[in-house]
């Protein structure tokens, strides 16, 4: 069948195309449209045949109940009954908006729209077109996210295309939607009120309206016996094909602990997925790293978390990490659907992080203008099994100079450059747990200690390696001495990269 595509701007609505939409879904055929959470797949949700044509467009098992949707509050009495008193105020404060409430259903539902339930689910969306497409549809619509079953969620009109391009009637292109996850699910057949599904409408909002809620809380493992109450929840949902794995620490140590893993995949010539935030892209210099929102706003990480993991469909990774989010308010809604899309796999960054021993390595020298700049291209050039960030400094700076000129003209013969370089003077910053420092000459190692009392991770480059071979001074000399000096120091570095490769072998 030949999917129909209308724009539709929300702020000035068509009403033809609305029209149009309407008696498709009158004629027992569907539509997807957008609401304020996710695109919806509509179907009239009083037919029981278009209920199975849902399920059929989304290859969804049809003991999955679907939401009915409605435009107007007096309609809810129609297709529910012993609503209890607290409804009011909750549809007072929430609707329209994304909060579905569950009710013991009339007899003008079918059991094919509740997957066999007594109970029907029910939610007003705010999205104008949504409104507007129910009243012309007559009232009730039935509509899960309209995506495939398993995939996730649609956030814009083009997911939904991706996903049932000829499987359905029409699709009402209203531009991305608000939110970007789905509703609040809130069982009101039970005592007090239970939340079943996390959204936009947290905990806390429902008990200022209405006093104390419980919350079916998510299964921790994957292997957990116990059936979450909304029968939906129980699938792998949201997922993208790559294997998708959640980082947990905190926030610095998740950087850490995803730039290793991002190294070492690439090192094997892989690259991860790495679900990042628009503060931490810059930390990840290795895989495919995709921005779902900034920590500044939660919404806009609940907006882009389905984009995201689509867009992972189209890149060539196999496994997927993300740094997780604080479960509180928002956060708690965005955690559990990255928790299903992950069928529950997390890791701990301290985990991976301490198998990284160093993560800086500082050469020091005198003026920081020849032999240490030369050690750390040297090091640069080597093969590593962990990323480090390599650096030099001098012991007495007095200004930033370009390296030394020999010394720039000897490492250009080992294809290599000083281009960059800038002396900079050593500083008690340069002092860090996870840097290891290492001395040209004995005498810096001296100076440090003296200056800033005792500290660990600093030798002498001699020392570390283990090898040791006098390290000559150029300075002042032909170039041939440079040329000597670079000799020693590309063995000793060689030295030092079997070093730093072997602590990788030891502790991982
Ligand atoms: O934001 C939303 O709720 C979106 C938009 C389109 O409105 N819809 C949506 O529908 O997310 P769907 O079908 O993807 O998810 C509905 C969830 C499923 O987990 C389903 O099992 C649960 O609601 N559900 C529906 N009726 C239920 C019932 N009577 N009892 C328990 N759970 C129910
Ligand atoms: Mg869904």
């Amino acid at each position: 069948m030949e999917t129909k595509i209308r724009k539709i701007d929300k702020n000035n609505i068509d009403e033809t195309a609305i029209q149009e939409a309407g008696e498709i879904l009158r004629e027992g055929r569907l539509v997807a449209f957008p609401t304020e959470t996710v695109y919806g797949l509509g179907a009239d949700a009083l037919q029981e045949a278009a209920a199975r044509k849902t399920y059929a467009a989304k290859g969804r098992p049809s003991d999955n109940p679907l939401i009915v949707h409605i435009a107007d509050y007096e309609d809810l009495k129609k297709i529910a009954v012993n609503i209890p008193p607290e409804t009011d105020m909750l549809a007072a404060h929430f609707w329209p908006g994304p909060l579905t409430m569950i009710f013991e259903k009339s007899d003008l539902v079918p059991y094919g729209t509740t997957g066999g339930l007594d109970t029907v689910a029910v939610r007003m969306p705010e999205d104008p077109v949504a409104l507007e497409l129910i009243r012309a549809a007559g009232g009730f619509v039935s509509a899960p996210s309209a995506n495939t079953s398993g995939r996730p969620s649609p956030t814009t009109a083009e997911h939904v295309e991706e996903d049932l391009s000829g499987k359905i009637d029409m699709i009402l292109d209203g531009g991305t939607v608000e939110i970007g996850l789905e509703s609040t699910i809130l069982d009101m057949t039970v005592t007090p009120p239970m939340i079943l599904r996390p959204g936009a409408i947290t905990a806390e909002m429902l008990e200022d309206v209405i006093g104390p809620v419980d919350a079916d809380e998510m299964p921790l493992s994957a292997e957990s016996e116990q059936a979450p109450k909304a029968p939906g929840m129980k699938y792998r949902h949201y997922a993208p094909k790559a294997k998708l794995i959640i980082v947990e620490g905190d926030l610095r140590e998740e950087i850490l602990a995803i730039r290793q893993l991002a190294f070492a995949a690439s090192r094997g010539g892989k690259q991860i997925g790495i679900i990042a935030t628009s503060e931490t892209v810059p930390f990840y210099n290795y895989g495919v790293v995709k921005d779902v929102g900034t920590r500044e706003n939660e919404k806009s990480i609940a907006r882009g978390l389905y984009r995201v993991l689509r867009e992972f469909d189209g890149e060539d990774v196999d496994t997927i990490y993300s740094e997780s989010f604080a479960v509180q308010g928002l956060g708690k809604a965005i955690m559990n659907r990255l928790e299903k899309a992950a069928g529950h796999m997390r890791i701990s960054a301290s985990e991976i992080v301490k198998l990284q021993k160093y993560r800086k390595v500082t050469f020091v020298s005198g003026t920081d203008s020849a032999r240490g700049p030369m050690a750390a291209e040297l090091l640069r050039h080597q093969d590593l099994k962990q990323e480090y960030v390599i650096n030099s400094r001098g012991m007495v700076v007095l200004f930033p100079e370009p390296a030394n000129q020999k010394a720039e003209a000897i490492m250009k013969s080992g294809q290599m450059t000083l281009e960059d370089h800038n002396s900079q003077q050593f500083d008690k910053e340069d002092i860090q747990e996870d840097t290891l420092i290492l001395t040209i000459d004995e005498s810096e190692r001296e100076k440090i200690l003296t200056e800033y009392g005792p500290c660990e991770n600093v030798y002498t480059l001699n020392e570390f390696v283990g090898d040791h071979t006098a390290i000559p001074d150029p300075y002042g000399k032909p170039l041939t001495a440079y040329g000597e000096c670079y000799e020693v120091l590309d063995k000793l570095i060689a030295g030092l990269a079997d070093k730093l490769n072997s602590f990788t072998e030891e502790e991982a």
